[in-house]
């Protein structure tokens, strides 16, 4: 808890939605399975595991000490929420959670839901995945796959991107990655196609092809994606769909499988990209093993070299 108490008392909030403690890095012992979060105006602890009432009121003391330091006379909005035997518990434990709850990130605006399951809309640890494509995707046609509630799409748009295609089979997802454009002012230029993407090749080679793919795929979602068997037929897919020199940002967020994993698929099965860089996490994400943490690979199709 040690590690926890003082990471927290040290915690500094801004109005961007970030991490504040992430345990499940491996760098605070003991405190493997919590992690902290701010969504602005809301505290966010979570549990891998339940915690025994003594842990909670510990854990609840020191960011409301934190709070009593920092928030002034605003009211103190804390939500835990915690995993056992595979369902996840969410418990409001202090003050309200807005409705509609909007975050920012770097001068864009999101929606979330702390209160609804294990997803709350923002994956704050792709923070520096949605820069580098804000940064990158002017005039560009991007492909969003496994878009969710399509942070990577406001991105590519806030940077000047041309078009975006968006697509997820999981249509509540695109419902909110429509208004999460509507919030930041983009009523155009973003397609959201809620497909199994696996039968859509044909759809997605007719509106293509495109100057960024993203690729972020769930690890493990039964029946719909599993990295260890599916990756390999989605990159086998992804250099027919590019524009020369066309780059893909390829993700993974398994512990058990290493950029590795992915950088010999690739090799196998679509050797015309090569590869670039492994894009950095956010800081305080750091992981004591940075192959367990979340890796996100970008490649370049290579130039085709006359006969
Ligand atoms: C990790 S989330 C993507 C996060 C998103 N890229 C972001 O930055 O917020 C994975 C998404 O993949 C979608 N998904 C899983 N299997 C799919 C499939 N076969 N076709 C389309 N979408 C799929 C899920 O519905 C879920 O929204």
């Amino acid at each position: 808890m040690q590690g926890f108490i003082q990471q927290v008392a040290a915690a500094e909030l801004t109005d961007e939605a970030v991490r504040l403690f992430h345990g499940r890095g491996g760098r605070f012992p003991g405190c493997e399975h919590l992690c902290l979060d701010w969504f602005a105006p809301v505290w966010l602890l979570t549990s891998f595991m339940p915690l025994e009432a003594g842990e909670l009121a510990s854990c609840v003391a020191a960011i409301a000490q934190r709070w009593s330091q920092l928030g002034g006379d605003e009211a103190f909005n804390l939500v835990y929420q915690y995993r056992s035997g595979g369902q996840t518990h969410t418990q409001l434990l202090h003050g309200t959670v807005p409705e509609p709850h909007l975050v920012s990130e770097n001068g864009m605006q999101f929606q979330v839901h702390l209160l609804r399951g294990q997803n709350h809309g923002l994956f704050l640890d792709m923070r520096n995945g949605r820069q580098w494509l804000k940064d990158n995707a002017k005039h560009k046609k991007v492909l969003n796959l496994f878009a969710y509630t399509c942070g990577f799409s406001v991105a590519a748009l806030r940077g000047g991107a041309d078009e975006v295609v968006n697509m997820d089979m999981s249509k509540g997802a695109l419902a909110i990655g429509k208004q999460n454009h509507v919030l930041n002012g983009f009523h155009a230029g973003a397609r959201f196609l809620g497909h199994d993407i696996f039968k859509s090749w044909g759809k997605l080679t007719k509106l293509g092809p495109y100057d960024i793919i993203v690729a972020d795929p769930p690890s493990n979602q039964k029946g719909s994606f599993v990295a260890t068997k599916d990756y390999v037929r989605l990159l086998r897919r992804l250099p027919e769909l590019l524009s020369a020199n066309g780059e893909v940002l390829l993700c993974l967020n398994a512990p058990e499988l290493d950029s590795q994993f992915l950088r010999s698929q690739v090799a196998e099965v679509a050797s015309q990209l090569s590869f670039i860089e492994r894009l950095d996490n956010p800081a305080v994400f750091e992981d004591a093993d940075p192959e367990k943490a979340l890796k996100v690979l970008r490649y370049r199709l290579a130039a085709a070299t006359g006969g």
